[in-house]
């Protein structure tokens, strides 16, 4: 069978990213330009700055993967790209870009979900297996996904309000650690004690989740203690906090997989770079005969080898679009 070269495009949040994917999991080269740092002045992400470097940035990420790959737009079969969701004015310059390439370059164009490449940043590791069960964890969404084959997401459940790595970021930013805190709450954790009482957040038995009371909790911890002219133990803040979200999403995920006699998980999405969520998983999968893989580190934030990953199995599948396609700020994974 010819092999088939899939050019990815991501710009959802403040990455802009393109990537050359050979037949959905082998990564031929990735660029990710990344503006945490211009973002962290501001304590989170600005859409209308985020908008303009995706502007200034969105050419030379897509010239410098070309090069790395040794390709020209030539060998690639077709352009994939996220539509959504995400910020608006982000998705708005990928998917402008990749409808250009599409129409010069005479090439299919493929919209992709963005949970749908978190999800797909497996298969870059090893093929994804089904049935499976994914653990979609990230800074804007929290979801157990059922997949019995390639493309069939059937959600199980989401979070009610914030996402899990909203809830680091903002626990971060009131500890006073700048942004995105999430990898640095992560790596406090291991040097804490568990001695803060936090509220378990949503014990209801369903697969839902929800993070905005016990973000609400650290919060009004923090401040009584400044009131009280106490000083915050940060590390063991993290640790109680992080102890805290490791049992809720653990316990919720093991539940699924045991309801829907799934012996696969896959973790996806930014905080599954997470260390605490990533022992606590193996331990418990191991205990129970499931297997769990996550994505390489470099795959678990925002980029565009993901996107190309999942554009490959759409393309086998004809889900190509015209150039009217639209981008979509927010947009349920189906
Ligand atoms: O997937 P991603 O790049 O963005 C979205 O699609 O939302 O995830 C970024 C999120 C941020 O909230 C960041 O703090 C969090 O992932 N994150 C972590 C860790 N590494 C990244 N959260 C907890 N522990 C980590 N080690
Ligand atoms: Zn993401």
């Amino acid at each position: 069978m010819k092999d088939v070269y899939i050019l990815g495009i991501e710009s959802s949040c403040d990455e802009t990213s393109v990537s050359i994917v050979k037949n959905g999991c082998e990564e031929i080269a990735t660029v990710i330009l990344s503006q945490i740092d211009i973002h962290k002045n501001f304590g989170g992400v600005v859409p209308e700055i985020a908008s303009r470097n995706h502007v200034k940035n969105i050419t030379i990420v897509l010239e410098e993967c070309l090069e790395r790959a040794k390709m020209h737009m030539e060998d690639i079969d077709a352009i994939a790209v996220t539509y959504g969701p995400g910020l608006i004015g982000s998705l708005l310059v990928g998917l402008e870009a990749a409808k250009t390439l599409s129409f010069v370059y005479n090439k299919p164009l493929i919209p992709v979900h963005h949970i749908a490449g978190h999800i797909y940043a497996n298969n870059l590791v090893e093929p994804l297996q089904f049935p499976l069960i994914a653990l979609v964890i990230s800074g804007g969404h929290t979801e157990l996904v059922l997949m019995r084959d390639h493309l069939q997401f059937e959600k199980l459940g989401s979070t009610l309000d914030d996402a899990v790595g909203e809830c680091y970021d903002k626990v971060a930013r009131v500890m006073g650690i700048s942004y995105p805190g999430g990898p640095l709450v992560d790596q406090l954790a291991h040097e804490g004690k568990d001695c803060y009482s936090l509220p378990i957040p949503l014990d209801d038995g369903s697969y839902n989740f929800s993070f905005s009371g016990l973000k609400s909790a650290v919060i009004n911890l923090v401040h009584n203690e400044k009131q009280r002219g106490n000083k915050i133990k940060k590390a063991d803040l993290a640790t109680s906090f992080q102890n805290v979200v490791v049992e809720t999403l653990t316990k919720k995920t093991m539940q699924a997989l045991k309801d829907y006699h799934v012996n696969h998980l896959i973790v996806a999405g930014g905080v599954a770079a997470n260390q605490g969520i990533r022992t606590r998983l193996v331990e418990l999968c191991e205990q129970n005969h499931i297997t769990v893989s996550f994505p390489d580190m470099k795959y678990c934030t925002d980029n565009a080898a993901m996107i190309a990953a999942v554009g490959y199995y759409l393309y086998q599948d004809g889900k190509t679009s015209s150039l009217k396609l639209n981008s979509k700020s927010t947009s349920e994974l189906k």
